[in-house]
C-alpha cells in the first residue's frame, strides 16, 4: 500500500452512521467498511439495518444496529454507548438521516415543517453533541454531515427542506470552527440528485425528472456508490486540513 493509499484508510476505526437502513446511508456504511471501519447503524426500521449489517459483514467488518429515531436524544446516546461497548472507540460520525417534503408553503403544516427540520438539522445536532463528548476527550474525530444541493440552490415548494439543509451547512461551518482546535474535523457533503427512495418523487414523474436532469451538466443522476470516495475522504486523514467545507457531488447542478 502506498502512503497515499494509507491516507484514505480507516482501518480498525469505528463509525456511527445515521439513516443507514437504505439509500446513501447504506452505501456510506459499505464504503467505510471497505476502507476498514466497523460501524453502528441507526435508522427506525430494524430489518433494513440488518441488511446493511450483512453487507458490512460481507466486507469483513462488524456492524451493530441501534434502531430508533434520530430526533430522540436518547438514541444518539445509545449509539455512542454501543460504539464504546462493541468497539471501545468512536472515530467517525456520518449525520445522514434525512426527511424530504414538498408542497406550497400555505399547505405545509407546522407538524410537517417541524418534522423536516427535526430529522435533518436537530438530529445532526443531537448526534454531534453525543459523539463530541468522546471526540473532545480523545482530541480526534471526524463528522461528515449530509446536506443537499438544495441547501445552497433554492427550489420552489421545498421551503422546509431547503431551510433545513441550509441549516446543516451552517451547523457544519460553525461546529468546524468550534472543534478544529480540538483536533476534530467537521465537513459536509451536498449531494445533487441520487437514485434512492427519497428521490422517488422525481423518478416517478417523467416531467419532473426531465426538468431536474436538464439542470445537471454531466447528464446523469448519481447512484449511492458515487459518494463512496467522498465519504471515505472526509472520514479519513486525507481530509485533515479541510475544515467546515461543503463538497458538492451533484454532476454539476450547483455550478449552473
Ligand atoms: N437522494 C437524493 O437525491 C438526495 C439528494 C440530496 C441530499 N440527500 C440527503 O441524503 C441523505 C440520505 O438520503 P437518501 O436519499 O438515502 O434517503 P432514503 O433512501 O429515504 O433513506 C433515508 C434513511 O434515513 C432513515 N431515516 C429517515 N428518517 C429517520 C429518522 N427520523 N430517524 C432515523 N433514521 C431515519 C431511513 O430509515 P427509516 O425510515 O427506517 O428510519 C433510511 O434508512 C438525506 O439526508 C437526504 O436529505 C439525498
Amino acid at each position: 500500500m502506498t502512503k497515499t493509499d494509507e491516507l484514505f484508510r480507516v482501518d480498525g476505526q469505528a463509525a456511527i452512521i445515521t439513516g443507514a437502513g437504505r439509500g446513501l446511508g447504506r452505501a456510506f456504511a459499505v464504503a467505510l467498511a471497505r476502507a476498514g471501519a466497523d460501524s453502528i447503524l441507526v435508522a427506525r426500521r430494524a430489518d433494513d439495518l440488518a441488511e446493511t449489517a450483512r453487507l458490512v459483514a460481507a466486507e469483513g467488518r462488524k456492524a451493530y444496529a441501534v434502531p430508533g429515531d434520530v430526533t430522540d436524544p436518547s438514541i444518539a446516546a445509545h449509539a455512542v454507548e454501543a460504539a464504546m461497548r462493541e468497539f471501545d472507540r468512536l472515530d467517525i460520525l456520518v449525520n445522514n438521516a434525512g426527511a424530504y417534503g414538498m408542497g406550497p408553503i400555505e399547505d405545509t403544516s407546522l407538524e410537517d415543517w417541524r418534522r423536516i427540520v427535526d430529522v435533518n438539522l436537530i438530529g445532526s445536532f443531537l448526534f454531534a453533541k453525543a459523539a463530541g463528548k468522546v471526540f473532545k476527550t480523545q482530541k480526534s474525530g471526524k463528522v461528515v454531515n449530509v446536506a443537499s444541493v438544495l441547501g445552497i440552490k433554492a427550489a420552489a415548494e421545498a421551503t422546509a427542506y431547503c431551510a433545513a439543509k441550509a441549516g446543516v451547512i451552517m451547523l457544519t461551518r460553525s461546529l468546524a470552527a468550534e472543534w478544529a482546535p480540538h483536533g476534530i474535523g467537521v465537513n459536509c457533503i451536498a449531494p445533487g440528485l441520487f437514485k434512492t427512495d427519497m428521490s422517488s418523487v422525481v423518478f416517478d414523474s417523467p416531467e419532473f425528472l426531465e426538468q431536474v436532469m436538464s439542470g445537471i451538466p454531466r447528464g446523469k443522476w448519481g447512484e449511492p456508490d458515487d459518494l463512496a470516495g467522498t465519504v471515505v475522504y472526509l472520514a479519513s486523514a486525507a481530509s485533515d486540513h479541510m475544515v467546515g467545507q461543503v463538497l458538492h457531488v451533484d454532476g454539476g447542478s450547483s455550478v449552473v
